[in-house]
């Protein structure tokens, strides 16, 4: 693509390196800054300072065709197309904190002749507000629909792309459909507002979706029925679909609690009350907190108890412990004077300073190791091929309690555990708890 300009990427997060790396993989020139020098420099010795399957490779790959600076001067110069990827992070009243976009605004020229393009996540009418105050400026949104840990593959792979311009960065938005078309996604060419709009309203309903079969699993429970044949006869109905239909201990990440509650806020400010929304925040918040009932059922009091949380992130294959569900239930347990530790397979470092008070362990085995109970937090694929007959003899009392039911149950209580899943049949604990190896009996 030589002798086009290169593509602008200002802030390089997660979301701003996966943007850069693909653009480049692509073949086009990418000119991507970031205030962090420390960060710079790490990137143009080609080291990503994010876990994130793919991303080492693209970035050694089309290091000809990347290049880091901490200059915003030498974006604006070079670049048509400024992909503005800084993080916008809720405030205490839920509201999307817009200081770091009105940053970038702030140092682009009125009249420059390129545009910026947002794929930060902003509340609708971001953009209005951004060309109230800068009406020269060519305004695109183009949200980011990416999931960590399949990021690379969700943006050369997209379901649609939503380009949202007024007319007067048409130029602009042609050229973005065309930089994308190659991808094969569906294009979406729509107004600012609406493109800023389906980012928060997929988000929500993917959230909402969540939180409603967390409460289906909680009836099963109560209805002896079993949440995963549930979901399965749900979404085979294509109107529903089978995904995003996995009970558990709640959803967390970066995108999911913030863009909720950005979403709510938004609505709250307008006059509207999102009575849903409120909900789904709400039932959220709750199932984090279902894990202590199972382990109190079993165990009784939690004090003095020794319990083990298998995995940390908010989700596997990624490091980042933003709003995990690990957090919550760590100081919940905590709270009931419980001793925590905890294993994940690559989240120890921010674990360490995240969770204070809890004793992190170099391996599954090590952090099962004479404790009264293990609870999986995060569905690594390590866990299931753990060597669970002889964890059984390492831990003080045989009790599981699968917070995102990835386990086999009938693996488990053939290798002598008490298994407790979210949503499953009663009869798969009250047939482990009849046992005569119950918790009760053996717990110290
Ligand atoms: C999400 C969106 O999927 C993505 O489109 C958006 O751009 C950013 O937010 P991500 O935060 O990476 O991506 O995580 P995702 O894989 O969507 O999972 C979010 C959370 O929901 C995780 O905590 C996960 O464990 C939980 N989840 C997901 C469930 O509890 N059940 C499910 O069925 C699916």
């Amino acid at each position: 693509m030589s002798g086009e300009r290169p593509i602008g990427v200002i802030g390089v997060g997660w979301v701003g390196l996966v943007t850069a790396a693909c653009f480049a993989e692509m073949g086009h020139e990418v000119i991507a800054m970031d205030i962090d020098a420390d960060k710079v420099r790490s990137l143009n010795q080609r080291e990503a300072p994010i876990h994130e399957p793919g991303i080492d490779e693209l970035l050694e790959r089309n290091a000809a065709r990347l290049t880091f600076t901490t200059e915003m001067e030498h974006v604006r110069e070079s670049a048509r197309l400024l992909f503005c990827c800084v993080d916008t992070p809720p405030t205490y009243s839920g509201d999307a904190d817009l200081s770091r976009v009105q940053a970038v605004v702030s140092q682009l020229a009125d009249d420059g002749d390129y545009a910026l393009v947002m794929k930060s996540t902003v509340p609708s009418g971001t953009g209005r507000a951004i060309r109230r105050d800068a009406p020269g400026l060519a305004y695109v949104s183009c949200p980011e629909f990416l999931k960590e840990g399949t990021a690379v593959d969700d943006f050369l792979h997209p379901d649609r792309v939503v380009i949202g311009a007024d007319a007067d960065a048409e130029w602009a938005a042609d050229e973005i459909e065309a930089i994308y078309r190659p991808l094969g996604g569906e294009i979406v060419r729509t107004d600012v507002a609406s493109a800023e709009m389906i980012k928060l309203a997929a988000n929500a309903f993917l959230a909402t979706k969540i939180s409603f079969i967390n409460e289906i699993a909680n009836v099963c429970e109560e209805v002896g029925a079993d949440v995963t044949e549930v979901a399965r006869g749900m979404g085979l109905d294509k109107r529903i679909g089978p995904s995003f239909l996995r009970a558990g201990v709640g959803y967390g990440g970066s995108c999911f609690p913030k863009d909720v509650s950005a979403l709510k806020q938004l609505a709250g400010n307008s006059g509207y009350h999102f009575q849903l929304l409120t909900a789904v925040i709400e039932v959220n918040e709750l199932q984090k907190r279902r894990v202590i009932g199972k382990l109190q059922k079993h165990l009784g009091s939690l004090v003095g108890k020794t319990i083990a949380l298998l995995g940390l992130a908010f989700k596997p294959d990624t490091d980042d412990m933003r709003e995990a569900s690990s957090l919550v239930l760590a100081a919940r347990l905590q709270g009931e004077g419980a001793e925590v530790r905890g294993y994940d397979p690559v989240a120890g470092d921010p674990a360490r300073e995240l969770l204070p008070g809890v004793g992190l362990a170099g391996s599954a085995e090590e952090a099962l190791d004479g404790a009264d109970a293990a609870v999986l937090v995060t569905e690594w694929s390590e866990f299931a091929e753990l060597d669970w007959k002889s964890l059984r003899d390492r831990m003080a009392n045989p009790l599981v309690v699968d917070g995102r039911n990835f386990l086999d149950p009938r693996r488990l209580r053939d290798a002598g555990f008490q298994y407790e899943g979210i949503g499953l049949a009663n009869g798969d604990s009250d047939e482990a708890a009849s046992a005569p190896e119950s918790a009760q009996a053996s717990s110290r």
